[in-house]
């Protein structure tokens, strides 16, 4: 059922794929609704999934419920797909029996079913959060150690891992995005570093999907931002050219940013308030 073999760039200068149906997880939230719209036509049937029905879903749009925590729902999800886009789970900090079902034994599930559907590729939204703890003038690449600011992003240095396994002992083809912040513009002074235009963000997926070269890789889920945090080599390398910058907006968010309270931890690291939230440490140990 791998049929998704990817064959190099045709003469339109895209990449051949052969992606019939790709699952979008999470397809009700916020960037699912998004690449409803951004990845129309691209494939030949973009199969949505989500436990609550997306309200806005059209007639010609392919939705199956499935609740990630259950694993046999998931496979009816994923069965018949050659690329899955997982977008599915708790999107910020929660408790830990939130977090644990949805995004570590939903996530376990999500690639399990993939495996077991011989699905060939996995596009992982994990998120800038992983390395949350790192102070703001530290420039990182992919390979450095996880610093997660919030069980949420333990739950996605988790994924990445998973996909890692996947992709090395099963042969799966995994892309990991840290995505920053997906939106319009950016909308305060965190933001300018880490916002992701996105049409530059399905630049990214795209490259998870139909690159012929992906193994396993994880990439930083930014536009071009001048104040930008992170090496972003590996995306490059992989024929990422993105679009956005943030800089335009500069006034406007730092405007916002002035009627913001102070947060004297989260204002230096690189997850803001994330970091902030139930925060006891020694703010020297974290370099902050
Ligand atoms: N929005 C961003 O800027 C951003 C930044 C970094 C990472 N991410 C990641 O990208 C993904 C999508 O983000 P978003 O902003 O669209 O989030 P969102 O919260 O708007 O959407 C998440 C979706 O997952 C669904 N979901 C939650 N638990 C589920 C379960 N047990 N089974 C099935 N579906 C479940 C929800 O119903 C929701 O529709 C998330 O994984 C998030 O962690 C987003």
């Amino acid at each position: 059922m791998t049929e998704c073999r990817a064959i190099g760039r045709g003469r339109n200068g895209k990449w051949n794929h052969k992606m019939e149906r790709c699952l979008i997880t999470g397809a009700a939230g916020g960037i699912g609704a998004r690449l409803r719209r951004l990845l129309k036509g691209v494939y030949p049937v973009l199969r949505l999934s989500d436990r609550v029905r997306p309200a806005d879903l059209a007639p010609d749009e392919e939705f199956v419920a499935a609740d990630l925590t259950d694993p046999a729902a998931v496979e009816r999800a994923v069965a018949g797909t050659q690329g899955i886009i997982h977008l599915g789970g708790v999107s910020s900090e929660r408790p830990w029996d939130e977090i644990l079902p949805a995004n570590i034994i939903g996530t376990s599930n999500l690639f399990e079913a993939a495996r077991k559907a011989g699905v060939e590729r996995v596009v992982f939204a994990s998120t800038n959060h992983v390395i949350g703890f790192y102070p703001r003038r530290r420039r990182l690449g992919t390979a450095a150690i996880p610093r997660p600011d919030s069980r949420y992003a333990v739950s996605k240095v988790f994924g990445e891992a998973l996909g890692a396994l996947y992709a090395d002992k099963y042969g799966l083809r995994v892309l990991a995005i840290r995505i920053g912040n997906v939106n319009d513009k950016p909308i305060d002074e965190r933001r300018l570093s880490i916002w992701i235009k996105p049409e530059d963000l399905v630049q990214l997926i795209r490259i998870g999907l139909e690159h012929p070269d992906l193994h396993y890789e994880v990439v930083y889920g930014a536009s071009a931002n001048i104040r930008g945090w992170w090496d972003n080599e590996t995306a490059y390398r992989l024929g990422y050219r993105p679009t956005g910058e943030s800089e335009r907006w500069s006034a406007e968010a730092l405007a916002a940013q002035d009627k913001l309270p102070p947060d004297p931890i989260g204002g230096r690291l690189q997850g803001g308030d994330f970091c902030s939230i139930e925060y006891a440490g020694d703010p020297g140990r974290n370099e902050i």
